[in-house]
């Protein structure tokens, strides 16, 4: 259909966004088209034509967008929402043509496009069926009484059954029940003084969820653990004892404190074994939004309850903007059947590609948060994402409301921004203040597109995560005044100020994203290398739980490499000194083995986003934490302030524990 000498790509440009990447609240990709044609002749040259225009579409036609007029050379043209994009360039008689009716000179398809449905579905139950498969494909199938209870299935994706049969090949890790459990609490407030000391232990704690009674863990009895409020800038001291099955350490999640108690196992202290105890001294140096959580094995101790929050309060009454009330919600899933969470790897994780998604939404613990607010109420909600590999997609539906993030991890944003929806990673944090405008029930949901890769089909998840009920009576004080404003932070301004000269310095260090494997359950090799699987940006949802909890850390190594020396992990060499301030690339490539999302995190510094995809951030805010989506390249401008031997890791929980992460040292000054 082109036109001889005609050529040009479109590339998908991801916009600037707060959040790790810019998604509608029903979870769809939003991208900009940055066009380079070349060829084009003389519209005229082709018949009644003046000039040319592109257009997007979806395989099936319905609907067209007119992106606009366009010209051989570069010509960035947006926004489009699809999750398969066809695109076409036609010859038009004006500019104001509102459909296409002239010659059509080029097209060009998404990567989605190519995904095609029933090939995974043959070959899954076409070689699942063969009599031939060498014999090390059955290894991983099990019949009988083996301690596995297989996952629940995806209720709208359904999977060939033989592969019902698969079972991870690592020993299960289940906590008996026993009546002798005390019943899990919610969490109390701590509001601690400098100097204050607590204890912290982890123990088995029984929990009554969906009907069901089942055996998890928890923080003093507590799930959450205690949510702990501090001043900025006090200490207090943390006794932990551990009562799980599991040697760990508990991890200060973004403080920037000693490293002495960073909990960071074989790093900056021995892990604290099965019975033991360890005392933590932590210092809070920054206002912001922390979480406690033990560190190893999070696959397993961090699911089972293991999390709780920090805030840290500044001393500046004028911080935030002011609010009626307060929120401070975790967000979380769990994978759990009839007979409770499903079971674990014993001595290895299992989930180890996707990392564990659950099948249930919980918030604080609970499988849904309710509250209550007057008309015109502010809200200030703290979220954090406490689950093992899942990606949230926050928006409220119902009764009105606005929402605008005004801070993450350490601190706030330079400059508030108005959203609709909250994307927020695995450890995480943003502060959102909502306006309840009307009332009636405001739902907060979270909402994405998860993908059948069986039927190659998109499909939207909407899962309720909780509700308000909004009084019609009006809120007192109303700061709507306040609310209506989005603020520039001064104070920011002028600490970034500091550092926006080095925003553009060249790359310091690169580390790209890749994964090993060994001799994975049959049908899962296939599945990774085939051409037709589509990788999304960010996966959204676990749709094939029958195939995911397989893949266990035996067979499965995540990969941080540095390019330049072809280092890996723990066998990567970085030293800095104090006051070093550094350049980070952190690339995902698309066509690595199984690519996918991970969250980044950076213990006990701060990091600045410099660059997304090469386009300068604006969204400016103190982070230790960023999602890196498939196929994206982000910059990070890395402050060295505080001594000693760090971490830097996926928080995807699996992804942590079969190899991806590493340590960095920083000199004192
Ligand atoms: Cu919350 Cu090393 O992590
Ligand atoms: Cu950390
Ligand atoms: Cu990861």
């Amino acid at each position: 259909m082109s036109i001889d000498g005609a050529t040009g790509t479109a590339r998908l440009l991801s916009p600037a966004s707060p959040f790790g990447v810019a998604v509608t609240p029903a979870g769809e990709h939003q991208y900009d088209i940055q066009f380079d044609v070349q060829g084009l002749p003389a519209p005229s040259t082709l018949g009644p034509y003046r000039t040319y225009v592109a257009w997007a579409t979806t395989p099936q036609m319905h609907p067209v967008v007119k992106l606009g007029v366009i010209a051989n050379g570069r010509t960035t043209l947006g926004r489009i929402t699809f999750d398969r994009t066809l695109i076409l360039i036609s010859a038009e008689s004006s500019a104001a043509v509102s459909e296409r009716s002239g010659r059509l000179v080029l097209r060009g398809t998404s990567a989605a496009v190519r995904m095609q449905p029933h090939d995974l579905a043959f070959l899954l139950a076409g070689l699942l069926d063969r009599s031939d498969v060498p014999a090390d494909a059955h290894a991983h199938h099990a019949t009988g009484a083996d301690g596995w209870t297989p996952p629940p299935m995806h209720p709208e994706v359904s999977m060939p059954p033989a592969l019902m049969t698969l079972r991870p090949d690592v020993a299960p890790y289940a906590l008996a029940t026993d009546d002798a459990i005390p019943l899990a609490r919610p969490r109390e407030l701590l509001q601690l003084g400098d100097g204050a000391s607590i204890n912290r232990t982890a123990a088995p704690v029984r929990r009554v969820l969906f009907g069901r009674t089942v055996t998890m863990l928890g923080f003093n009895g507590q799930y959450p653990g205690p949510l702990i409020q501090v001043d900025e800038r006090s200490t207090i001291q943390v006794r932990f004892v551990n009562h799980t099955d599991f040697p760990t350490a508990v991890h200060w999640h973004g403080v920037r404190l000693d490293n002495r108690f960073d909990g960071a196992p074989h790093v900056t202290q021995d892990p604290v074994p099965p019975g033991g105890t360890f005392d933590y001294t932590v210092h809070f140096p920054d206002a912001g939004l922390y979480w406690y959580h033990p560190h190893h094995r999070e696959d397993v101790l961090q699911d089972l309850g293991l999390y709780g929050n920090l805030l840290v309060r500044s001393r500046d009454p004028g911080f935030f903007a002011p609010a009626n009330r307060e929120e401070i919600l975790m967000l979380d899933d769990l994978l759990i059947g009839e007979a409770g969470p499903t079971e674990y790897g014993r001595d290895a994780p299992t989930h180890a590609l996707m990392g564990r998604f659950g099948n249930v939404l919980l918030v604080n613990g609970e499988p849904r948060w309710t509250s209550t607010a007057r008309r015109g109420e502010v809200v200030r909600v703290f979220l954090t994402n406490v689950s093992s590999t899942r990606v949230f997609n926050l928006s409220w539906q119902g009764a009105r409301t606005r929402m605008k993030v005004v801070a993450s991890d350490l601190g706030r944003y330079e400059q508030e921004s108005w959203v609709d929806n909250v994307v927020i990673a695995p450890a995480e944090r943003f502060v959102v203040d909502v306006r309840f405008d009307d009332a009636g029930e405001a739902r907060l949901v979270n909402r994405v597109r998860a993908i059948d890769h069986i039927q190659a089909r998109f499909f939207e998840e909407l899962q309720p995560l909780g509700a308000v009920r909004v009084a019609a009576g009006r809120a007192t004080p109303d700061h709507a005044a306040t609310f209506n404003r989005l603020r520039r932070n001064a104070d920011v301004v002028a600490e970034f100020d500091r550092y926006r000269s080095q925003f553009d310095r060249p790359v310091d260090h690169q580390l790209s994203i890749t994964l090993e494997t060994g001799s994975l359950p049959f049908p899962l090799t296939p599945l990774m290398n085939f051409e037709s699987v589509y990788r999304h940006p960010v996966e959204w949802s676990g749709t094939m739980p029958e195939m995911d909890w397989v893949a266990t850390g035996k067979a499965v190594r995540w990969i941080l490499r540095e390019p330049g020396t072809g280092r890996e992990n723990m066998d990567i060499r970085w030293r800095f000194r104090v006051g070093d301030l550094v350049k980070l690339r952190l690339v995902n490539d698309r066509r690595a083995l199984h690519a996918m999302q991970h969250p980044i995190h950076i213990h006990g510094q701060r990091f600045l986003v410099t660059a997304v995809n090469g386009v300068p951030n604006e969204h400016r805010v103190w982070k230790d934490t960023v999602l890196v989506p498939t196929g994206f390249t982000t910059d990070v401008l890395l402050e060295l302030s505080n001594p000693g031997k760090w971490m830097l890791h996926c928080h995807v929980a699996e992804h942590i524990e079969t190899g991806m992460r590493m340590v960095f040292e920083v000199d004192p000054k």
